[in-house]
């Protein structure tokens, strides 16, 4: 049975202490119990996490961060280090966001260093990947994946515990990136489309342990186009966004799983 992934990736919408209690605290008391090959998670801000990770300790809902330093421990100003993510009890770290790739510039050869390290503590690297609406328009989606994948994974050769999140930036709630208006989900069959493409990609570079690397889908998904994106094989979940600030939207998402 394949397991299925659901992030709450809360970027910087979520800005104050009591706000952030205030929707974990009724994360927690409406949980509903998830499948058993089922994981949730969320991410809040990194000052958030310690308050987060108190109050989930008891919860089916693990903890995740948004970003992590691409080294250890040292001299690298602003950032922050695994260990200490490690010790609030993070268990996911979502990296090569298209957000940190196309507004903060984040390299594919830094991303490729936190993968390794995150992969190396034992932690699960949540590795985004996604075309823009330009590049989708000429028509060079996958080439575009397939280089986002070859840089990042480059020199790494266990991908147990990987996941991979397709998100195509044209579909991302993000008016930074996108132009009010634009914004749309993947179809389901453009989604599953590349995640095949994707599954296809692994396969050819890891072989048979490429099956068990969940992809999971990005990019508005809501209450209401989830239940048909997770009919489909491929799509085993997702990164969740605006959707995700609460449990009322984000419940409800999961529910959908089939
Ligand atoms: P969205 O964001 O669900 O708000 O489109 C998804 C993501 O960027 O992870």
């Amino acid at each position: 049975m394949r397991d299925y992934i659901f992030g709450g990736n809360w970027k910087m919408q979520i800005t104050s202490m009591k706000e952030t209690e205030k929707i974990i605290n009724s994360m927690v008391e409406n949980c509903p119990t998830f499948k058993k090959n089922t994981k949730v998670f969320i991410a809040p801000s990194l000052p958030m996490l310690p308050l987060a990770s108190k109050m989930l300790k008891n919860s089916p809902i693990s903890l995740a961060a948004q970003n992590v330093g691409s080294i250890e421990k040292g001299a690298m100003t602003g950032e922050t280090s695994i260990l200490t993510l490690k010790e609030l009890g993070v268990e996911y770290v979502i990296i090569g966001h298209s957000e940190r790739r196309i507004i903060i510039g984040e390299k594919d050869s830094i991303i490729n260093e936190k993968l390794k390290l995150v992969l190396s503590h034992g932690l699960t690297p949540v590795f985004c990947v996604g075309e823009t609406a330009e590049e989708r328009r000429k028509g060079k989606s996958i080439g575009v994946i397939y280089d986002q994948l070859s840089e990042g994974l480059k020199g790494i050769t266990d991908i147990s515990g990987l996941v991979i999140a397709y998100e195509p930036v044209w579909a991302i709630n993000n008016t930074l990136l996108n132009p009010v208006g634009k914004i749309t989900p993947a179809s389901p069959e453009d989604a599953e489309a590349m995640h095949k493409s994707i599954r296809q990609w692994l396969l050819n570079k890891f072989g048979e342990d490429a099956n068990n690397v969940p992809i999971i889908y990005g990019g508005s998904m809501n209450s209401t186009n989830a239940k048909e994106l997770l009919a489909r094989e491929e799509i085993q979940g997702g990164l969740i966004g605006s959707a995700s600030l609460s449990s009322e939207k984000f419940f409800p998402i999961i529910k959908a799983q089939p």
